[in-house]
């Protein structure tokens, strides 16, 4: 069966922590070694991934791109404008065709339904790069780097502030794979998919709701934060208002537990969701997450080829 990546649900709880130990590993093994040598057991030799963008990307093209180079692999960057499927070719088409001629796919694009399209319709891998829906990929990075702070997931108190997007989404899910605790701050109307809600709250997580930033972030001994408009999502002065009262800066991080760290996907919109003091703080940790997309989807890539 072929293992797809578009949600953290495909793997589960207990191959997400496989996932964790292995980049953790591998991270080690590789410290202080030029970027783009490749590990010594190059677990990914003569293998290929496509990396299809419908939406802009930094860290995503790049983390993806060095993952592939560092398992001995490589990767085709395909700007979705450039290619046949931006002119209408179907996406079951595509699926086809890459299928014949690479090992892996993934796709950075707006809707949820076309990625499962995808998946469908390859008899590949299928990773999610972010959609409008999640961005499992990078919660994955931000578990790793909480793991290597020694902050175990497990009964975590976490605190979100601003938009319920799709990195919210995908931090839910990890709350309920994973068993731990978030408290979001939101304004009313901005709420994440009550689908992911739901169901990690079934699953034993505690996720509360507040639209007091101080009192979401009481206590947390992580606080976390995104833009407050998304790719493709509309703005302007009615949203930036309505955020405003959730940014993170120095008198919210001081509600928050001694030595509580904070958390950025990244890009950010310096004085927006987060102040300067914030995010160049020592409590900081967006450049490991940053970095952690690497490691942290090497060893995803490594799971949806099954050798994890
Ligand atoms: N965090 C993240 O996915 O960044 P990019 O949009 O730069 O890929
Ligand atoms: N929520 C953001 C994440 C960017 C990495 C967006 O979808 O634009």
């Amino acid at each position: 069966m072929t293992r797809h990546f578009l949600n953290l649900r495909d793997a589960g709880g207990h191959a997400l922590a496989a996932i964790l130990s292995d980049a953790l590993d591998r991270k080690a093994a590789r410290a202080s070694w030029p970027k783009g040598r490749i590990d010594t057991d190059a677990p990914l030799n003569g293998r290929v991934l496509a990396m299809i963008f419908e939406k802009n990307s930094t860290r995503t093209r790049v983390s993806f791109d060095m993952a592939m180079r560092q398992l001995g692999g490589s990767a085709i960057i395909m700007e979705s404008g450039s290619t046949q499927l931006g002119r209408g070719e179907s996406i079951a088409d595509t699926a086809r065709v890459l299928s014949r001629m690479v090992d892996a796919i993934m796709i950075r694009t707006s809707d949820h339904a076309k990625i499962e399209e995808l998946a469908h319709y390859a008899s590949v891998p299928v990773i999610n790069g972010l959609t409008d829906e999640s961005h499992p990929c990078q919660i994955m990075a931000d578990l790793l780097t909480l793991v290597e702070r020694d902050l175990a997931l497990p009964g975590l108190e976490m605190a979100w502030l601003g938009d319920g997007n799709n990195v919210l989404n995908s931090l839910i899910e990890a709350a309920g794979l994973l068993k731990f605790n978030i408290r979001v701050g939101v304004p009313a109307g901005y709420e994440p998919d009550a689908r992911f809600v739901d169901k990690a709250r079934a699953e034993g997580a505690r996720i509360t709701f507040t639209q007091d930033a101080l009192e979401a972030v009481a206590g947390a001994q992580v606080v976390v934060t995104d833009t407050w408009v998304s790719m493709g999502q509309a703005g302007g002065d009615v949203v930036i208002k309505a955020m405003e009262p959730f940014q993170v800066n120095e008198s919210v991080m001081a509600k928050a537990a001694a030595g509580a760290v904070f958390m950025h996907c990244l890009p950010a919109h310096r004085g927006e969701e987060v102040t300067n003091a914030v995010i160049d703080s020592a409590q900081s940790v967006v450049w490991d997450e940053a970095e952690n997309r690497i490691h942290a989807q090497k060893s995803v890539l490594r799971w949806a080829f099954g050798q994890l």
